[in-house]
């Protein structure tokens, strides 16, 4: 087994890259990831298995047929899966494996609050899901077997789907390129891109590193609660205001006014930063269960001093009282010794000894034991 960790490099200047592909165009990237033989097909196969665990199992083809099932499932139905034409995805990996985690590390060309997660698939030959469209950035990156991926043409919200066996899938893709990653190669699909993979013989496994963006609709929600929460009881005043020209009016100046004091708190810099920051720090699966397996981390990285627990998010900003760390939804408002230490762990999963001699003062020492106590760090 390859002792390496899991890595990607982006094969370009990062400049180029998000000038010319980042939500615009797919790129091929050949041998531009590494570390990636574990897990193996049954450890994923077993996370399938784990209430709590966002796994699908899809099954056909265009000629016979989709069919989708959601997890957990039982070893018998998994141990049962025929040769070909059939695959397993487990999604937010990273969170369960800390291991899996590290690969987003190698992402720093991008803000850390648009990672979302690592999903991994485990196909049979054959096995797909299907010519669709995804609404966000995926990296596809080929850890086993191969797998030929087709896309298609930029689709929106009106292109045609059909519902196949509780797939969303496209009426029609015409291909427009088509290519054969092997084990190391990355693909880049922007968001609305169409896209068919098919593994070509078995033990095909793929990580899919996905990016959040959230709808005006989340943001909005999450504004207007925190908005909400701080807004006075006071009632409207308009204390010597002029008379009206024509009192049948709601005049251009009373609803400026009105609609302002509705929506101050929007633009209040302290309320922006606490519903953004409570948002983007909350983790896609809240739970610590699973360990770290800092045997397997150590053996691919023996530098390595400090690891933070997969199901970790962080978000480092300024705030009203200076800078401040949300950790899974939570603020910490960061005293001036514990700032660099906080936006280390922010920025980075796997911590070396000397990147952390840097930055480690008393005060960050005791936050970082605090933070070690709770679980959402481990020391090597
Ligand atoms: C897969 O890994 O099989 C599917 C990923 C995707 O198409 O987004
Ligand atoms: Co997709």
């Amino acid at each position: 087994m390859n002792p390496a960790l899991p890595a990607f490099r982006l094969p370009l200047p990062a400049d180029e890259f998000l000038s010319r592909y980042w939500q615009r165009e797919p790129l091929v990237l050949r041998g531009a990831a590494d570390g990636l033989d574990h897990p193996e097909p049954d450890l994923l196969a077993g996370l399938a298995l784990e209430p709590g665990v966002e796994a699908r199992l899809v099954r056909g083809s265009e000629e016979q047929g989709w069919s989708l099932q959601h997890g957990p499932f039982s070893e018998d139905e998994l141990t049962a899966l025929p040769e070909r034409d059939w695959t397993l995805l487990v999604q937010s990996v990273d969170c369960y494996l800390t291991e899996v985690s590290l690969l987003l590390d190698s992402f720093d060309f991008l803000p850390a609050w648009r990672l979302d997660d690592i999903m991994i698939s485990v196909a049979g030959d054959g096995g797909g899901v299907g010519p669709h469209f995804d609404r966000y950035d995926v990296f596809l990156v080929q850890a086993r077997g191969r797998r030929r991926w087709k896309l298609g043409p930029v689709c929106d919200p009106y292109t045609p789907q059909r519902d196949a066996g509780g797939l969303r899938l496209l009426q029609d893709m015409p291909v427009t390129d088509e290519f054969v990653l092997d084990p190391g190669d990355v693909l880049y699909v922007p968001p609305w891109r169409a896209h068919w993979g098919v593994a070509e013989g078995g033990d095909c496994v793929t990580w899919s590193v996905g990016f959040r963006a959230p709808s005006a609709v989340e943001l909005l929600e999450r504004l207007t609660d925190t908005a909400l929460s701080r807004a006075p009881e006071q009632l409207w005043t308009d204390a010597g205001r002029p008379t009206p020209d024509s009192p049948a009016r709601l005049e251009d100046g009373d609803r400026q006014a009105l609609a302002r004091t509705g929506t101050a708190l929007l633009d209040d810099p302290s309320v922006r930063a606490e519903a953004l920051g409570a948002l983007l720090s909350e983790p896609r699966q809240a739970s610590l269960d699973f360990a770290v397996d800092m045997g397997h981390i150590l053996a691919g990285g023996p530098d390595t001093a400090l690891v933070r627990h997969g199901g970790v998010r962080l978000v480092f900003q300024d705030g009203e009282q200076g800078p401040e760390l949300w950790l899974n939804g939570q603020r910490r408002v960061l005293a001036r010794d514990e700032t660099d230490l906080a936006e280390l762990l922010a920025r980075k999963r796997r911590i070396t000894e000397a990147e952390l001699a840097e930055v480690l003062t008393p005060g960050g020492e005791a936050l970082l034991e605090e933070w070690i106590n709770d679980g959402y760090f481990e020391r090597a």
